[in-house]
């Protein structure tokens, strides 16, 4: 049963909604742990989806999913359009972009970086990117506004990266999907003595990184999904950052796809608050262990209960709060 939230009118995204995001979270990395490399994507990602859903209906709120697993005849479940929440018509209007499994090709190899990640946000404040590639770069937080653009090369953003650091443009580390449609980014990195942290999948996680100085990544760059880029989008916003996303179509069924969603603009370059404004949440917990926090793991404790454990990040963009969370979940 959801609870009422407890403080009514304090603001649409109540900071008890804010924690109760992660058990959302918890939820689907838990779900998708017991298939870690067992091989099957699809088994994974089905699994991570259930128990997210089932989770979504412990919230008191009146949810949309804004971003989700497909549209109405792709997906049985957290489809774009679908009501989630306990409180439909009662509790407050919340839009949600989630990805119960970033990473399903990870999770099946069981490799690095996996996720179960949602943002949530006022009604209205999450764009609907369809499902199609996004061309994107970011950088951390302490920049000069437009350090980076998509309008600009290669090598005009490292340089200005470069600069605005006070290192030498081969200092630069760039992190980038490891496609062979980014040879040619990739090649141009190397011309310049950049580091290129290559990496299999996941780049919410990618884009998220180049936040944390202890990853030692700079700058995030190249072509990856839409809805990832709202995801990483609204991450950004909570822990600072810049971010530009170009979408880009492959044929004229994704162009329809996006002028659905109400996309007029096709060429559009997205920062950080046409993807994500007003106040939003960003929450992930990992599913294998990663760059931002460990994977769920099994273990005893010492009065012989068998628990999950698992690792969690919740962000708010109004407060810029970030909060680290770790669990111990029972066995039963
Ligand atoms: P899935 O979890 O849907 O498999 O996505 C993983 C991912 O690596 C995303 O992080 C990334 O945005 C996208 O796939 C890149 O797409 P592609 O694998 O087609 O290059």
């Amino acid at each position: 049963m959801a609870t009422q939230n407890p403080s009514p009118g304090s603001s649409v995204l109540d900071r008890v909604l804010v924690l109760e995001m992660v058990r959302v979270t918890e939820a689907a990395a838990i779900a998708a742990a017991a298939l870690v490399g067992r091989g099957d994507e699809k088994a994974a990602d089905a699994a991570a989806v259930e128990a997210m859903r089932k989770a979504f209906d412990e919230l008191y709120m009146d949810g949309t999913v804004v971003i989700g697993e497909g549209e109405r005849d792709e997906a049985p479940m957290l489809f774009i359009g679908e009501k989630v929440g306990g409180a439909p018509g009662k509790g407050p209007k919340i839009d949600i972009a989630l990805d119960p499994l970033e990473g399903t090709t990870i999770t099946a190899k069981a490799g690095p970086n996996s996720l179960a990640v949602l943002a949530a946000a006022e009604e209205g404040g999450l764009l609907n990117a369809p499902d199609v590639y996004m061309d994107k770069i970011a950088v951390g937080p302490g920049y000069p506004a437009d350090i980076i653009s998509l309008d600009k090369s290669v090598e005009e953003n490292v340089r200005a990266v470069a600069e605005a650091k006070g290192v030498d443009p081969s200092d630069i580390i760039c992190c980038v999907l490891d496609r062979p449609r980014h040879e040619a980014m990739i090649a141009k990195l190397r011309a310049l003595g950049c580091g290129v942290v290559l990496i299999g999948d996941g780049d919410v996680a990618g884009v998220i990184a180049t936040t944390d100085p202890e990853t030692n990544i700079d700058i995030y760059m190249g072509e990856g999904g839409a809805p990832e880029g709202v995801l990483a989008a609204a991450a950004l916003r909570c822990v600072g950052g810049q971010f530009n996303g170009r979408l880009l179509f492959r044929n004229d069924d994704e162009r329809e796809r996006a002028r659905k969603w109400g996309i007029t603009d096709l060429d559009r370059v997205y920062k950080l608050e046409d993807l994500a404004k007003g106040d939003c949440i960003f929450a992930a917990t990992g599913v294998t262990d990663g760059s931002l926090m460990a994977g769920v793991k099994r273990r005893r404790r010492s009065n012989g209960d068998r628990v999950m454990t698992t690792e969690s990040v919740v962000m708010r963009a109004s407060t810029g709060t970030v909060r680290w969370i770790k669990g111990e979940h029972r066995i039963p």
